[in-house]
C-alpha cells in the first residue's frame, strides 16, 4: 500500500536521532519515509515534535548509554506537553530496544514503544497503538521480511536524500566474535533477494543516485539465486548492479575477512564502477588474541587477502577497524597489532578500545585489561594510524582524478565531493553542479580532506 499524499489535517511531526552504523541510518530513512507516507512530516526540531524516535546503537557502552542520557532531556519536554493536545510520543528504536526490550520502559517510563530492527514494518500500527493503548514493546524476531512489507520510498523522498544512497543488501551476523554484540542485536545472517536489490536500486537511480553503497553487518557474506538458479555471491551482485543505466559508483561495506571470496575480488579488477576502496577490519594482529575473539582466520591470512586484492586493483585503498584491550591482551599482543597495521598501511582505520558488552563471552573471560593501559595504547595506535592517513592523503596531491559533487561546502561557491577513496574533496563549483562527476586536480591535503580544482 503506498499513499503519496498526505492527509488533509495538519500532519503530525516525527524527529529520529541516529546512531551507530550506517545500517542504522539506512533503517531511518526507510521508517521516516513509512512514517511520512502514514501521514508525518519530519521535522529537525524537537520542540515542534508529536513523535520522536531514537534509533539506538548497542555496540560499546558509551554509544548505549547516551540513550539514556537523551531520554532524560525529551522527558521534560513530554511532562510540559502532557495534558496538551499536543502529547508527545517517545520511541526507542535500534540495537538497544533490542538488546533491552521491556527493561528500557522499566528504567525510563517516558518511553511509549521500543521496536526492535526485525519489526520496523509494523512501527506505523505500534506507533498509532501506543497513542491510544499504552506502552508497546516489539522485539521479535519477524519471519516476515521487513523490507518486503514496508512501503516503498516515493521518487520525491529518494530524490530529498542526495545523490548517494544507501541499500541494505544483507543484516545479522552468525560469527559470534566474542567481543559483540551484533548477532544477538540483528539476529542471523540474512540476505535480501537479487530483484528486490535490483529493483531498489533501479529506481535509487530512477530518482537521480549516481552512487550506491550496499550495506550489510556482512556484506560479502551476502549470496543469492540467479536468474538461471545458479548461487549468487556479492562480487556477481556488483556486476548486475553494474549494469543498471546511469550508476556511477558502487560500494560495500562492512567485510569480514572469511568471505572475501575470488568473485570479490575479481570484481574489483573487472568492474570500474566499483570504487577502489576495501572497508575489511581485522580488529588485532596477534593470532592468539583473534582466536579468543573467534575471529577465524590469522594475521598471516588477513595480509594474504590484502595482498590479493591490491594485486588485483593496485590503487585500492584499504580501510579497518581495530580493538585494543581484549581480555587477556598483552604488550607483545599489541606490538603485533602495531605490525600488522604497518604491513597493510591503512588509507583509514577506526579503532577503539575494548568495551565489555553484557551477555557476549568477551565479558566473562579473565584477565579483562585496565582502563589505563587500554587508553595509552589506544594512543600509540592512533598516532599510527594518522601517520599512515596522512600520508595516504598526501600521496594523493598532484593526481588527477574523479570527484562525485555531493554538497554545498562550508564556503559559498563550492562543492564537496567524493573521491574514489572515500576522501572528502573540497573543490570551486556552483550549487547546480550537484550529481555531476567532475575531473579535478588535487592540490593539498589535510588529514580529514582534500583540496582540488577543476582540471
Ligand atoms: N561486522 C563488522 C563490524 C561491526 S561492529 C566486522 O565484522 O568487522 C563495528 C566495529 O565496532 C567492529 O569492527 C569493532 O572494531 C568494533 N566493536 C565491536 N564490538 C566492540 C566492543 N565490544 N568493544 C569495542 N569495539 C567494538
Ligand atoms: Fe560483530 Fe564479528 Fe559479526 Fe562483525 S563479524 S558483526 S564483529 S560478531
Ligand atoms: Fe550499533 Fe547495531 Fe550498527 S549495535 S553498530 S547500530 S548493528
Amino acid at each position: 500500500m503506498q499513499r503519496t499524499d498526505p492527509p488533509k489535517s495538519a500532519p503530525k511531526k516525527v524527529l529520529i536521532k541516529t546512531w551507530g552504523c550506517q545500517m542504522n541510518v539506512y533503517d531511518s530513512t526507510r521508517m521516516k519515509d513509512a512514517l511520512e507516507q502514514d501521514g508525518y512530516a519530519p521535522t529537525t526540531d524537537m520542540a515542534d515534535a508529536d513523535l520522536v524516535l531514537l534509533n539506538t546503537c548497542h555496540i560499546r557502552e558509551k554509544a548505549a548509554e547516551k540513550v539514556y542520557s537523551n531520554l532524560g532531556q525529551i522527558r521534560a519536554l513530554k511532562e510540559e506537553r502532557a495534558g496538551s493536545d499536543r502529547p508527545l510520543t517517545i520511541g526507542v528504536t535500534g540495537c538497544v530496544a533490542q538488546a533491552e526490550g521491556e527493561e528500557i520502559i522499566t528504567r525510563e517510563r517516558a518511553v511509549d514503544l521500543v521496536v526492535g530492527p526485525q519489526t520496523y514494518h509494523r512501527l506505523p500500527d505500534i506507533v498509532a497503538r501506543a497513542r491510544t493503548d499504552g506502552p508497546q514493546v516489539a522485539t521479535d524476531y519477524d519471519v516476515d521480511d521487513k523490507f518486503e512489507h514496508m512501503p516503498r520510498p516515493t521518487k520525491r523522498q529518494v530524490q530529498a536524500r542526495g545523490v548517494t544512497a544507501f541499500l541494505t543488501v544483507q543484516e545479522g551476523c552468525d560469527k559470534f566474535c566474542t567481543f559483540c554484540v551484533v548477532p544477538y542485536t540483528r539476529g542471523a545472517e540474512v540476505s535480501r533477494p537479487l530483484t528486490q536489490i535490483v529493483d531498489e536500486a533501479r529506481e535509487l537511480v530512477d530518482a537521480g543516485v549516481r552512487e550506491i553503497t550496499l550495506l550489510g553487518q556482512n556484506v560479502n557474506a551476502w549470496h543469492g539465486v540467479g536468474p538461471e538458479g545458479g548461487e549468487m555471491r556479492l562480487g556477481d551482485l556488483l556486476h548486475a548492479l553494474a549494469e543498471i543505466e546511469g550508476i556511477a559508483r558502487l560500494r560495500y561495506v562492512t567485510s569480514h575477512p572469511k568471505d572475501m571470496d575470488a568473485s570479490l575480488i575479481d570484481a574489483h579488477r573487472d568492474l570500474n564502477v566499483l570504487m577502489p576502496y576495501l572497508h575489511l577490519p581485522v580488529q588485532a594482529g596477534s593470532d592468539t588474541v583473534l582466536k579468543r575473539m573467534n575471529r577465524s582466520h590469522t594475521a598471516a591470512e588477513y595480509l594474504d587477502i590484502i595482498e590479493r586484492i591490491r594485486e588485483a586493483r593496485p590503487d585500492i585503498a584499504i580501510s579497518g577497524d581495530m580493538i585494543v584491550g581484549f581480555p587477556g591482551e598483552t604488550e607483545a599482543d599489541f606490538e603485533a597489532t602495531l605490525e600488522i597495521v604497518r604491513r597493510t598501511n591503512y588509507a583509514q582505520c577506526y579503532s577503539f578500545k575494548y568495551s565489555m558488552r553484557p551477555g557476549t563471552p568477551g565479558a566473562e573471560m579473565p584477565d579483562q585489561v585496565a582502563e589505563e593501559v587500554k587508553s595509552e595504547r589506544l594512543a600509540r595506535l592512533q598516532a599510527l594510524l594518522n601517520e599512515q592517513q596522512v600520508a595516504f592523503n598526501q600521496g594523493c596531491v598532484g593526481k588527477t582524478i574523479d570527484i562525485l559533487l555531493e554538497k554545498p561546502g562550508r564556503r559559498d561557491g563550492q562543492l564537496i565531493g567524493r573521491s574514489p577513496w572515500l576522501q572528502s574533496v573540497v573543490v570551486d563549483a556552483s550549487l547546480g553542479h550537484i550529481g555531476d562527476m567532475v575531473r579535478v586536480e588535487i592540490t593539498e591535503a589535510g588529514a580529514n580532506s582534500l583540496l582540488a580544482k577543476a582540471a
